[in-house]
């Protein structure tokens, strides 16, 4: 087994990039695309583990366009819920602790509170119940493996809703953005060190990981245009159904960290500060 070898799957994706940079190089990464690993083909996967015998894998691969698995639930499965548990069953192969990534659209309709692992999901997309089936297809496969939730997240690898929307007003054109739903925005940058601390420690179970505070889509949006010096009444707030994408969200998906304190005390900072450090900007009543 290469002993502080962590083989990050997903690595072409916005969180895989983030925690390949975040381990110092002490990362294995499938080169050869899908002829290498591909979640729909469990040989590909067993005959990467055998090879590379890595002690930790951190999936961060998936079917990751959610109105896209509306029209495509088979493949969604496919991806999301039978690749990770070809997946766990490769890892359980060869001993290596599998940490792999859900979503807070495991969740459903009418949470008020902070979510927590032990309550109950009830996904309401195709995306959502693939992931679901995904996390427990892989936990039933492996009792080396930790399933980490993380939400709604930004960072530099590749644009996401924020930066798409600040790219969109510094055109001046205007931006719909809905006020129906809440969430926990995460900043990749911010996830990598603590998956990785996660899986050299094969912390076991479901955890949720975000980063701290809970704002709406627009909320979100008008902090962005606040912190990029641009006019934040450029976003018109609307309603999840005026926009009718194909899959419905959750309302409010905030997920609470608690369990994470008790593994990782600092937690993670609040996304206010992650999403100015994204932008490259100090906070406000930061003067240093
Ligand atoms: N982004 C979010 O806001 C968010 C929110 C909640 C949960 N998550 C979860 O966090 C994880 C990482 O998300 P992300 O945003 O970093 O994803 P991403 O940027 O869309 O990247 C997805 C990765 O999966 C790979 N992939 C797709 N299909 C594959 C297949 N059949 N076999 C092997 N690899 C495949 C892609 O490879 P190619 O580049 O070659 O296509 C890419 O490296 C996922 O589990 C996602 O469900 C993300």
């Amino acid at each position: 087994m290469a002993a502080d070898k962590v083989l990050v799957l997903g690595h072409t994706g916005l969180v895989g990039r983030a925690v390949m940079a975040a381990s110092g190089g002490r990362y294995l990464a499938p080169a050869g695309g899908r002829r290498e690993f591909d979640l729909t083909r469990p040989r590909s996967m067993q005959r990467l583990l055998e090879r590379t015998r890595p002690a930790a894998v951190i999936n961060c691969a998936g079917f990751t366009d959610v109105d896209a698995c509306e029209s495509q639930p088979e493949l969604a499965m496919a991806v999301n819920a039978a690749g990770p548990e070809a997946l766990a069953a490769a890892c359980a192969r060869v001993g290596a602790h599998l940490v792999h990534l859900s979503t807070d659209f495991v969740f459903g309709p009418g949470h008020r509170r902070p979510i927590s692992e032990s309550d109950p999901p009830a996904p309401l997309n195709h995306y959502g119940r693939s992931k679901l089936a995904g996390e427990r297809r892989a936990a039933a496969a492996w009792d080396q493996c930790l399933v980490v939730r993380v939400a709604w997240v930004f960072g530099p690898a590749k644009p996401t809703m924020v930066d798409k929307m600040l790219a969109r007003a510094r055109r001046g054109e205007k931006l719909r953005v809905v006020t129906d739903q809440v969430g926990s925005p995460s900043y990749s940058r911010d996830l990598a060190p603590v998956l990785l601390e996660l899986a050299r420690r094969r912390v076991t179970g479901i955890l949720h990981l975000v980063n701290q505070g809970q704002v709406s889509r627009f909320g979100l949006v008008v902090r962005a245009l606040e912190l990029a010096g641009l006019d934040p009444a450029l976003a018109e707030p609307v309603d999840s159904r005026e926009l009718g994408l194909p899959a419905r969200r959750p309302e409010y998906s905030v997920l609470d960290c608690r369990r994470l304190r008790r593994v990782y005390p600092a937690g993670l900072p609040a996304w206010t500060d992650a999403l100015a450090r994204h932008l490259g900007v100090k906070p406000e009543g930061d003067n240093d």
